[in-house]
């Protein structure tokens, strides 16, 4: 095992991000270290929830041993809510589903060894027409400590704007009282936000909603609910939605705030075994929430084996909290890398195609370029070992995803942050040819994968692996590749998503030319992804 590369900093980085005063999230990452893992009635159950179903739950996940495989939440969804509020304002459950009582429950979870979660909603009404806690949100956070539940989603239906404000800017002022009271408790409740799902298919009302988010809390749900239980459509193509959807949002994982791309879904029956467990696979490479919603009791051996992967929940819980990043997209493989706490690199494969596939990895593309390295890679569904040098050859059905984790040996630690560096509202990919750069659609090749270097002053220089010896470069107005010493090839990546060269201004998609304009927050045409690892600054945000 080698120690972790000098060239990223992760733990530095996250002492730089806080901007704004920091309340709950990031300047408490002790609250959820890692991503949280457990059961969720909703993609499964729905508003068909009770105290049976969640006593049933927890024991069955004690039997098979799941939750000592680390899932150790039971989180409820809507609908546990009685229609009124009491007399004095508070919440009341449903005492016909909790005929016990929801501290009852919470104190058998903690029996138990669990945590219990709940859900409310920043708005009038939950979105199924139960007390929202708009204008409660102090009481309730209070009834809930109270009740002994450690955890809250807050969800964002049935928010209208109040004055002169935005839409976006009320969603702010919403759940910035959440935190506010939040942080008031002796013990912030962990917050996971919707906030973002709401602003989903506009690229930059989602870039000004997830600049304040990690700040907020220490979760988020970003995009659209999974398919449920009885819901109508692929179940396959809601995971990609998901998945696609994270893909955007690496540059803001760290250790104590975890993007959500919501449920797995192991007996939604519109899967098949090898979609189910690439969708466990894919979600423990981001290190997201795996946050069961099935009916556990009735669960195969084969998926409780599958969900209870040692190697791969190590993963998903690794202390570093890397989000895997895309290396390249071909229309068939989507390849993924990141960095583990020990210094160990990971490569995911997932082919998206209609039939199985190869494809062979040069290492390069892992940001392991050292010469004369020999690396040991780990099948992680396997356990397989294999000593490698120079590249890795995958085989995936259709549909299937490997996940292999990569020592790097004493001398062979250095790691590059490489791969896609592409723009997020249209995915089209930063790509080199000569001296030039085009925003092209993703086709995987080498003048399509970058490395971002970090140099010592902090700056990035980025060079596509067709031509190393060029690096991305700003003049005037212009974006070219030239000399990687030459004026104009320092760059800082920041939160935003913005790449600002040192010498002007940002890295701006103009149709699919590459061009530098003013810095603007919520300029969409602004927006990069680049790979995980890559040193951020505090630029331009806030
Ligand atoms: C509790 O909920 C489960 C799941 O929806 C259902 O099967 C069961 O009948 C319910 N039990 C009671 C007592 O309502
Ligand atoms: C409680 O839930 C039951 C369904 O389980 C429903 O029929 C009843 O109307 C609910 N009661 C209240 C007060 O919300
Ligand atoms: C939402 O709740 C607020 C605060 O209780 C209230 O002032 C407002 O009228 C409500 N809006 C609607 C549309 O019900
Ligand atoms: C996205 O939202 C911004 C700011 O709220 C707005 O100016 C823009 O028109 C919206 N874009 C689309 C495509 O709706």
């Amino acid at each position: 095992m080698g120690a972790p590369s000098t060239v990223w900093d992760t733990a530095k980085m996250a002492l730089m991000l806080p901007l704004l005063p920091v309340q709950a999230s990031l300047g408490n990452t002790g609250l959820l270290p890692t991503p949280p893992m457990g059961f969720n009635n909703w993609a499964r159950f729905q508003c068909d929830l009770n105290e049976s179903l969640f006593t049933e739950t927890a024991q069955s996940m004690l039997s098979r041993g799941l939750r000592d495989a680390g899932y150790n939440r039971l989180n409820l969804d809507d609908c546990w809510m009685h229609h009124d509020r009491a007399a004095d304002g508070s919440l009341q459950w449903n005492t016909t589903k909790f005929p016990q009582g929801i501290p009852w429950l919470a104190s058998y979870a903690t029996k138990y060894g669990f945590h219990l979660g709940i859900y409310e909603d920043a708005g009038n009404q939950t979105c199924g027409g139960f007390p929202g806690s708009y204008g409660y949100e102090r009481l309730d956070v209070e009834t809930f400590a109270s009740w002994g539940i450690d955890y809250i989603k807050v969800d964002g239906c049935n928010v209208w704007a109040e004055d002169d404000r935005s839409l976006r800017d009320e969603y702010r002022a919403r759940y910035g009282k959440w935190n506010e009271v939040l942080s008031e408790l002796p013990r912030p409740l962990i917050f996971s936000e919707s906030a973002p799902a709401y602003f989903a298919d506009n690229a930059s009302d989602w870039a000004a909603v997830m600049d304040w988010v990690p700040r907020n809390g220490e979760l988020a749900r970003h995009s659209t609910d999974v398919l449920v239980y009885v819901g109508e459509g692929s179940a396959w193509d809601s995971i990609m939605n998901n998945y696609d959807y994270n893909t955007l949002l690496v540059r803001y994982q760290r250790p104590g705030y975890f993007n959500d791309p919501d449920f797995l879904i192991p007996d939604h029956p519109g899967l098949t075994q090898t979609e189910k467990e690439s969708h466990f696979r894919l979600w423990a490479s981001f290190s997201a929430p795996l946050i069961i919603s099935a009916c556990i009791p009735d669960l195969s051996d084969e998926d409780i084996a599958y969900l209870s992967n040692e190697a791969l929940i190590a993963v998903d819980q690794d202390p570093l909290a890397q989000q895997a990043a895309l290396v390249s997209r071909d229309g068939t493989f989507d390849v993924l890398s990141r960095s583990l706490a020990n210094g160990d690199r990971l490569l995911t494969v997932l082919n998206r195609g209609p039939v199985a596939a190869s494809t062979t990895i040069p290492l390069e593309r892992l940001g392991l370029s050292q010469v004369g390295c020999e690396y040991l890679a780990r099948d992680l569904i396997t356990g397989e070992d294999v000593t490698l040098q120079n590249a890795i050859e995958i085989r995936l059905d259709s549909h299937a995803t490997s996940v292999h984790r990569f020592e790097l040996p004493e001398g062979c630690s250095v790691v590059t942050p490489t791969g896609m560096v592409f723009h997020t509202p249209s995915g089209l990919c930063l790509t080199a040819s000569g001296t030039t750069v085009a925003f092209e659609p993703c086709g995987g090749s080498d003048s399509q994968i970058w490395n971002v270097l970090t140099e010592t002053s902090g700056k990035l220089t980025i060079s596509a692996l067709s031509d190393k010896s060029l690096c991305l470069c700003a003049h005037e107005s212009r974006v070219l590749l030239a000399g990687c010493r030459s004026v104009g090839t320092n760059w800082e990546h920041s939160i935003t998503g913005h790449l600002r060269n040192t010498d002007g201004g940002c890295l701006t998609k103009v149709s699919g030319k590459v061009t530098i304009g003013d810095c603007v927050v919520d300029n969409a045409a602004q927006i990069l992804g680049l790979p995980s690892g890559v040193h951020l600054t505090d630029g331009l945000t806030g």
